[in-house]
């Protein structure tokens, strides 16, 4: 198909005869259409290309109506098969663009259904859901780098670095949730090697130094932040851990710290994310994610993107919808259905 492909590209560069180049293409498309595999594969060392893309390329040759534009877009086609564009920040090469059709660009998530493939599971009460670690590392990482999450809880982040080749660091206040995560992500298969360090400490004090010189590495490329959402959930006793904090400004404070212990570790023009939400408490809605948001722009970050994600309707949630919407028209306020990913740069 490759040898069909290029050919077809090269010669048709030769061309100045519009309707010779069309038909040309005319066949080429017919002959992918009977293909029933969605992706292409080519051989030698060129990665497999989606139907779907090449379609759509071949058809906007097919549609255009002038021999420079045609040749323009056949150029284009031919640097997409042949050449690889990267940024420095991840994998994702950027003459291919659009076969990376489930890469969410908008900051408007709408996440329905948990991904509870392998060790992923909702048990954990407060744990993300994995498409949030799975787009992000994939946007802000490359294989083989290495990533900090200093709230570890079930793992969410550090199962979907191992599926995508990425090494990763895991703090986790609670021993129990520790152990458990450890043990449970012990069962997914390691196909790219990737190191996976697990840390029983706080991470506001944490001796990263030392974690990053045991390691034999020097810094972080990518940081994820999911801390407590102040006191909505307790995670454990601990005076340390952040949901047993007292009030808005020593959670802050708490957290602040978890970032002066963190972030001096990222690397200059990488990126680091949180993911929190607001809060009601008393007749009052609470910005915690705004001042979250602060914390970190106290800190010299760059804020790229605020991203709002919706709440997976759970069981528990579907069973109190009603009385939520009867508190809601009765109080006059809005029944919380989101939560943030705030996205930072480093300078
Ligand atoms: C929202 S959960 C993180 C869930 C995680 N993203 C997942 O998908 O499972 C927050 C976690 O931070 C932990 N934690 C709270 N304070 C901490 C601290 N000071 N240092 C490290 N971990 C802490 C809690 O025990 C809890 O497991």
């Amino acid at each position: 198909m490759k040898q069909d492909l290029l050919i077809t590209i090269s010669n048709s560069l030769e061309k100045s005869n519009l309707i010779e180049i069309r038909k040309d293409f005319s066949g080429l498309l017919s002959s992918i259409e009977t293909n029933k595999s969605k992706n292409i594969v080519l051989g030698n060392g060129f990665a497999s290309i989606q139907k779907e893309f090449l379609l759509g390329e071949i058809n906007q040759i097919l549609e255009t109506h002038t021999i420079e534009r045609t040749k323009y877009y056949i150029k284009r086609l031919k640097k997409s098969l042949t050449e690889t564009k990267h940024n420095k920040i991840n994998d994702l090469n950027l003459n291919r663009w659009k076969e990376y059709d489930d890469i969410i660009t908008d900051s408007l998530w709408i996440l329905n259904k948990r991904d509870n493939s392998g060790a992923h599971h909702a048990g954990y009460w407060g744990n993300f859901i994995p498409q949030i670690p799975n787009q992000l590392l994939r946007r802000y990482t490359k294989k083989g780098e290495w990533v900090l999450d200093p709230f570890l809880g079930s793992g969410t982040t550090l199962i979907e670095a191992q599926r995508l080749g990425r090494n990763a660091v895991g703090i986790e206040l609670s021993r129990k949730a520790l152990d458990q995560t450890k043990k449970n992500i012990a069962k997914e298969e390691n196909p790219n090697n990737v190191k996976l360090e697990f840390i029983n400490s706080d991470s506001a004090s944490v001796d990263l130094k030392s974690t990053l010189s045991i390691l034999d590495i020097k810094s972080f490329q990518f940081q994820i932040f999911h801390p407590p959402y102040w006191d909505i959930i307790k995670f454990s006793d601990s005076k340390s851990d952040l949901s047993n904090t007292k009030s808005i400004e020593d959670f802050l404070k708490g957290f602040g710290k978890v970032l002066d212990n963190c972030l001096p570790h990222l690397d200059k023009k990488r990126y680091a994310v949180v993911v929190i939400s607001d809060k009601y408490s008393c007749g009052e809605w609470i910005p915690l994610g705004f001042y979250v948001m602060q914390e970190f722009l106290k800190r010299g970050m760059i804020l790229k993107s605020t991203i709002v994600k919706n709440f997976e309707e759970t069981t528990a949630k579907r069973n109190q919808k009603e009385l939520w919407r009867y508190r809601a028209l009765a109080g006059g306020f809005y029944v919380f259905k989101h939560e943030y990913i705030f996205i930072f740069q480093k300078k």
